[in-house]
This record gives structure tokens, C-alpha cells and sequence, in this order.
């Protein structure tokens, strides 16, 4: 999958701007500021129907304007395809792939992309909603169903919550056996989907680990599941934990148990590499997991996605980039990177944007 143009209108600090980017790799440069950022977050939101960095849309939107509007033109295969999004303050999103209206589900796994960011780094340390989103992200993007099935399962907790609330409100029995179906039905399937695509990463993770450290780490994703120490995903199960968590979650208002409450653990030689691994380890870590996520896109779809690199330049050291690069190139990923300065020496197209408003 390529991407052969961007486009940006009143879009962040861009009143109208295009960029062709290179099949291969991109650099996007310049000083603080000048909008490097912008633009890999514009690519990625055609992607996904979000921005990275916030999760108001407004502040996408240019300043002093009402409306702004992201177009991608990618190729897959042979065919050309164009994803609109069109924001409008406070009234939402309208999304177009050809002109013809999509919803926000059908957008996500049509234009697909890797993301990494220093923030990634968050990944290993942060809360482990991140993690989730990590693999929600990666398995919708390859399976429609999944990503429904994910919503159907998401709206399910919110209302069994719901119910929860209310009924401490009201003082009445709520009635939960409808909610419990559902989110034993989703789980079911979201948590076999998950294990499954951790099987396929594990298989591939070691041999990118080698290629950007020229040694294979025993790095292995392990599912952790809230509940029990060995996976389970049979609905029966889930229908039987959620009956017996009912005290509990009625006191608390919340759903303690489900594909919401899982989380995921890397390990390194057989050590969590959150509390044991040292800053580059788990740098190269998160790497290594971002090009296996590449490696199992392109083996679902059939196409790499395109990669997106913002701000590596502080996280990798010298000899790290060059591997990472020389593996681009050998596998003809359409890469788009930032960095201040030319830290990437190859022939690939250098855009340089300059300061101030354009
Ligand atoms: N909604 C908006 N309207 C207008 N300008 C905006 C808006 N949101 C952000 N900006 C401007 O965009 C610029 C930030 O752009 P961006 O984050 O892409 O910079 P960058 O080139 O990635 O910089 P760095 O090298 O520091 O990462 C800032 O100047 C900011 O004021
Ligand atoms: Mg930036």
C-alpha cells in the first residue's frame, strides 16, 4: 500500500498544502514548529478516523476556521482510491472514500498504517489501555469484524455499567443477563483474535529484533488475562466470571472482567521487560514489535502498510536507524519520517517546510 498524495486543508497550522510522498522513504524536516508533525498526524487520522494526539477533533481544525479537510489518495494494487474526511467544529466528522459517504467502521482498515512516535514508548511503560489499543488497532486493521465486534463489546460494557448505576440509584435488581450475553459473545471472539495474532507476532518479532540489532533477544509478547493465568476464550467461561462478579461490580459500578480488562506483557528472556529492561532495550523492543505489526499486516492483506516515523531520530542511535532503514528499503516500505535534521542519509525525498503559516 502507497500513499500518493496528501493533501491538507485548514488542517492544523496548513491552510492548503500537498505533499507527494515518496514510494519509498520521505523526510519530512525543518525547525520546530513547522508543521512536521501536522502532517504525519493528518495520514494517520485518514487511517484511522483519529489523530494521535488529541481526541478533540477541534483542534485539528486551523484556528479561526470552521472547517477543515484531510485527503489521502492511495494505491492498493493497482487501484487508486481517495479518503475525504471532512471536520467541522462541533458537528463532527463526514468521511468519503470516493466521494461516496463510509462510517467511521468502514474507514478503519481501508488506508493502513504503523505508527511510531516516542510517546510508543509508553507502549512498555504506560497504562495498559495502550497496550490494548496497540492490538485493537493492529487486528482492525486487518478484520473488519474484529473492529465491529470491538465496538459491540465496548457499548456492551458501557450499558451493563449503566445498568449498574442505575439500579444504585434506584435501588432496584438491575437486570445484567442481556449484557452478560453480549459481552461473552464478543469476548469470546475478540480474545481468540487476539491470542492468535500474539502466536503470529511471536513467530515474527525475534528475527526484526535481530535485524535492527543483529542479535536475536527472546522477546516475547505474553496475553495477560484478567481472571485467569492461562487464556480462556469460551463464552461459557465468560458467562459464568461475569455471573459471579455481579456482587462486586455492582458496588463498584464497572465491569471487571473482559477483552477491556486484559492487558498484554513483553518479556525478555523470560523477564518483564517494563521493571528489567534498560531504556534502549525497551526501545528496540517496541520497535522490533512495530515492524512485526508491519509483517503481520502485509501477511493478512497481502501489502505493507505504510510507516509512520515521527521524531525517532531522539530514540534510536545511529546504528540502530541504519538498520532500520536498510530493512525499509530491502522490503519496499513507503516510510514518512520527521526530523529536525538530515539524520537519514539515503535518496529518498527530503521536504523541507519551512517556519511560519502557509
Ligand atoms: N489548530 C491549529 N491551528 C493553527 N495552528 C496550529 C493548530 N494546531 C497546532 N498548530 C501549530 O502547529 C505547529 C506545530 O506543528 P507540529 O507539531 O507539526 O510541529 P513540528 O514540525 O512537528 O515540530 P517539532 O520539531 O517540535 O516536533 C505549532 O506552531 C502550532 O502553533
Ligand atoms: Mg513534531
Amino acid at each position: 500500500m502507497k500513499c500518493t498524495s496528501l493533501r491538507v486543508i485548514d488542517i492544523r497550522s496548513f491552510s492548503d498544502r500537498t505533499l507527494k510522498p515518496s514510494p519509498s522513504l520521505t523526510l519530512l524536516t525543518g525547525p520546530n514548529g513547522c508543521g512536521k508533525t501536522n502532517l504525519v498526524e493528518a495520514l494517520y487520522y485518514a487511517s484511522s478516523g483519529k489523530s494521535f494526539r488529541t481526541s478533540n477533533d477541534g483542534e485539528i481544525i486551523r484556528l479561526g476556521q470552521d472547517e477543515g479537510t484531510i485527503l489521502v489518495d492511495f494505491m492498493t494494487g493497482r487501484t487508486v482510491q481517495t479518503i475525504k474526511i471532512r471536520l467541522a467544529r462541533n458537528q463532527g466528522k463526514k468521511i468519503f472514500l470516493n466521494d461516496t459517504a463510509v462510517r467511521k467502521k468502514e474507514l478503519v482498515g481501508l488506508f493502513r498504517t504503523v505508527l511510531f512516535t516516542p510517546d510508543e514508548l509508553q507502549l512498555i511503560k504506560g497504562a495498559p489501555q495502550l497496550r490494548r489499543r496497540f492490538m485493537d488497532m493492529e487486528i482492525s486493521q486487518v478484520s473488519p469484524r474484529y473492529y465491529e465486534e470491538f465496538l459491540r463489546c465496548s457499548r456492551a460494557v458501557q450499558q451493563r455499567n449503566g445498568a449498574l448505576k442505575n439500579a444504585q440509584l434506584t435501588g432496584k435488581k438491575p437486570d445484567l443477563d442481556i449484557w452478560d450475553m453480549q459481552i461473552a459473545a464478543s469476548a469470546s471472539y475478540l480474545v481468540r483474535k487476539r491470542l492468535e495474532t500474539i502466536e503470529q507476532m511471536n513467530g515474527i518479532v525475534p528475527s526484526m529484533e535481530e535485524n535492527l540489532t543483529g542479535h536475536r533477544e527472546s522477546l516475547q509478547i505474553r496475553y495477560v488475562q484478567q481472571g485467569s493465568d492461562s487464556p480462556r476464550y469460551d463464552v461459557e467461561w465468560y458467562m459464568d466470571q461475569l455471573s459471579r462478579r455481579r456482587e462486586e461490580d455492582a458496588r463498584f459500578c464497572h465491569t471487571s472482567i473482559g477483552p477491556h480488562r486484559d492487558d498484554l506483557q513483553f518479556l525478555m528472556n523470560g523477564m518483564d521487560i517494563a521493571s528489567y529492561g534498560s531504556q534502549g532495550q525497551q526501545r528496540t523492543a517496541i520497535l522490533s514489535m512495530k515492524l512485526a505489526e508491519m509483517e503481520f499486516i502485509r501477511s493478512e492483506t497481502g501489502e505493507y502498510p505504510v510507516l509512520l516515523l515521527d521524531d525517532i531520530g531522539s530514540e534510536l542511535d545511529r546504528s540502530r536507524r541504519e538498520a532500520l532503514i536498510s530493512f525499509l528499503k530491502a522490503q519496499d516500505i513507503q516510510t514518512v519520517v520527521t526530523g529536525t535534521e538530515k539524520m537519514f542519509d539515503t535518496e529518498g525525498l527530503v521536504v523541507e517546510l519551512e517556519d511560519g503559516k502557509r
